[in-house]
């Protein structure tokens, strides 16, 4: 429970430069409730704590207030602009860190993303869910356990990544076959799942409205590291929204949104030969060479209720 209160200082009638932020929060009439005051006078304090020191020109206010426009008129039913804006400000991965913190040895979570689709198709292990054969083979294999390494049986691994064109399935309607490169995979007995898939590549946010023009103002480009992603759960669980990055992708200093991670970061093996893939033991898994191979553990923590 959050304990903190918030003795809002009483104001005065007039603002003034002097006495703005009590001013504004000391209209906050008696019945509002704590959490509210709480979230409200730090945002009231920290605005204008800002607007003190920019001091903004009226054309720069402007500026903002048009920006902010243009932000809500990108909002769609599937683009979300605004989430995007929090996302490249780095305000989506300080609410992902804060609302997961783990134990040590637990995996960790990164940011949702805007195109996790829920219900995607169930296979067995070892299914391939590139459907439309482009890019690297991919073998993604390892185990779901709790921490003390006990396997998790029926555990879900929900799974969903680009093409090797950088595009989403959902982003590539008449494209891309329906459900390609998502899945959801259920852990055997002894923990253990596996499918074959695509080696992920990095790709670009949409940056086709206001955000992306301020990431261009702001020097930034707009790519994320290249990543899977994954919601792995499990019944008396606390579900991990995660991803793994290939320890060779250059933008894994930079993702856009921040949502890397190093304990996330795992080497994707080239396998060239059937010698490659005993020494790795994957036996015969995959007839064709060369291919990737990752080996990848989750590892979930009991849920609190
Ligand atoms: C993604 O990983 O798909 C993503 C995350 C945040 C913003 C845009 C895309
Ligand atoms: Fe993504």
């Amino acid at each position: 429970m959050d304990t903190r209160t918030t003795a809002v200082e009483k104001g005065s009638r007039f603002l003034n430069e002097e006495n703005s932020v009590a001013t504004v929060n000391g209209r906050m009439g008696a019945e509002v409730s704590p959490r509210m005051k709480l979230v409200m006078s730090g945002v009231v304090k920290h605005l204008h704590a800002l607007t003190k020191e920019i001091e903004p020109t009226h054309e720069e206010w402007q500026q903002a207030i048009d920006f902010l426009t243009a932000v809500g008129h990108k909002c769609t039913d599937w683009r979300q602009e605004f989430i995007l804006l929090s996302d490249i400000l780095g305000v989506s991965m300080l609410v992902e860190i804060i609302n997961s913190r783990r134990p040590s040895g637990a995996t960790e979570n990164t940011v949702l993303g805007p195109f996790y689709l829920p219900e995607a198709p169930r296979y067995r292990n070892g299914t391939n869910i590139c459907l439309d054969g482009k890019g690297e083979p991919l073998i993604v294999k390892g185990k779901v356990t709790d921490l003390d390494g006990n396997p998790i049986p029926g555990a879900l691994v929900d799974v969903w990544q680009t093409n090797n064109d950088g595009f989403y399935d959902v982003q590539q309607k008449d494209v891309q076959p329906d459900w390609n490169l998502r899945g959801v995979f259920a852990a055997e007995w002894d923990g253990s799942y596996w499918y074959r898939s695509t080696k992920p590549r990095f790709y670009p946010i949409p940056d086709d409205g206001p955000v992306g023009q301020l990431l261009g103002r702001l020097g930034r480009h707009p790519n994320r590291a290249a990543h899977i992603h994954f919601i792995v759960s499990a019944p008396g669980y606390d579900p991990v929204i995660t991803h793994i990055f290939p320890d060779d992708c250059p933008y894994l200093g930079e993702d856009t949104v921040f949502g890397v991670r190093e304990t996330l970061i795992s080497k994707f093996q080239e396998v060239r030969s059937s010698q490659d893939a005993k020494g790795l033991g994957l036996g015969d898994l995959e007839e064709r060479f060369p291919y990737f191979f990752v080996n990848w553990n989750f590892v979930l923590t009991p849920s609190v209720t």
